[in-house]
């Protein structure tokens, strides 16, 4: 029995389009049943989330965003807000991406800011952390992590940190279909509890949660998830098909 309460998040990327979208979250709302153990979230584009918002209303399924902007509003071309979630009961939102730092050049310093704005909001953000391979070839892993979490969290305090998840996704596993071995990704994992344990404290790197990214599947997830410090997955490809309600199945 795991400490922590498992999350099974879907991270749909740019992928679908509203319609498919709407059509997939009802798929979804069928499949899974309404008092699950874990919890279950999906992330459409911000283009879908409306659509997807209205299916999944009465369900126990969450629905997040894949990014905000850290303004409320303004002149900034083609961005959304954490302010403008609250009409759709959106409740999480994913901040620092590798996709986002490293296909659009996002910094640390703006991934702190996106925090920042979603916790002002009442939103939960998942902060996706990981290192590239070449990282992790010259022994930079940690050293990586390190700074992604210091920069990411610069600050913040405790209260702050008890109301965030974060993702550990290394580069080189996220749609290679090269999957951390659990004890690599328990590995890396048991750092960042650590390092949070420094930062803020035992009770606060035992409680907050941290999920494994990077080509999980249904034939992978069980032995992930079995690790000490690997709470739950944040899927990409997975989650965009039936293999998502498996994925649940084998979390619950
Ligand atoms: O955020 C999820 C992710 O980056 C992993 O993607 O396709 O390897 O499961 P995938």
């Amino acid at each position: 029995k795991k400490k922590r309460r498992l999350m099974v998040a879907g991270n749909w990327k740019m992928n679908k389009s509203p319609n498919e979208a709407r059509m997939f979250a009802g798929f979804l709302a069928s499949s899974i049943g309404n008092e699950n153990a874990v919890d279950v979230v999906v992330f459409p584009t911000s283009l879908s989330v409306a659509g997807v918002a209205d299916i999944l209303k009465d369900t126990s399924i969450k629905f997040g965003v894949q990014n905000i902007y850290p303004a409320d509003s303004g002149a900034f071309t083609g961005e959304i807000s954490a302010s403008m979630l609250s009409d759709l009961a959106v409740e999480y939102v994913l901040v620092g991406h590798s996709e986002r730092r490293h296909i659009f050049g996002e910094t640390c310093e703006l991934t702190g800011e996106k925090i920042k704005s979603v916790l002002k909001h009442g939103l939960t953000p998942i902060f996706c952390v990981g290192e590239t391979l070449e990282e992790r070839e010259a022994g930079r892993m940690k050293e990586v992590l390190e700074t992604q979490i210091r920069k990411g969290f610069s600050g913040l305090g405790k209260s702050d940190l008890e109301r965030i998840i974060i993702a550990y996704e290394p580069v080189w596993a996220i749609g290679t279909g090269v999957v951390a071995s659990p004890e690599q990704a328990d590995e890396a994992m048991k750092f960042i509890r650590d390092l949070i344990a420094s930062l803020y404290g035992v009770d606060l790197s035992e409680s907050v949660r941290i999920l494994y990214g990077g080509s999980i599947k249904p034939e992978n997830f069980e032995s992930l998830i079995s690790m000490e410090n690997i709470d739950g997955g944040l899927v990409g490809g997975a989650s965009l098909q039936e293999s998502f309600v498996q994925l649940v199945a084998i979390a619950e």
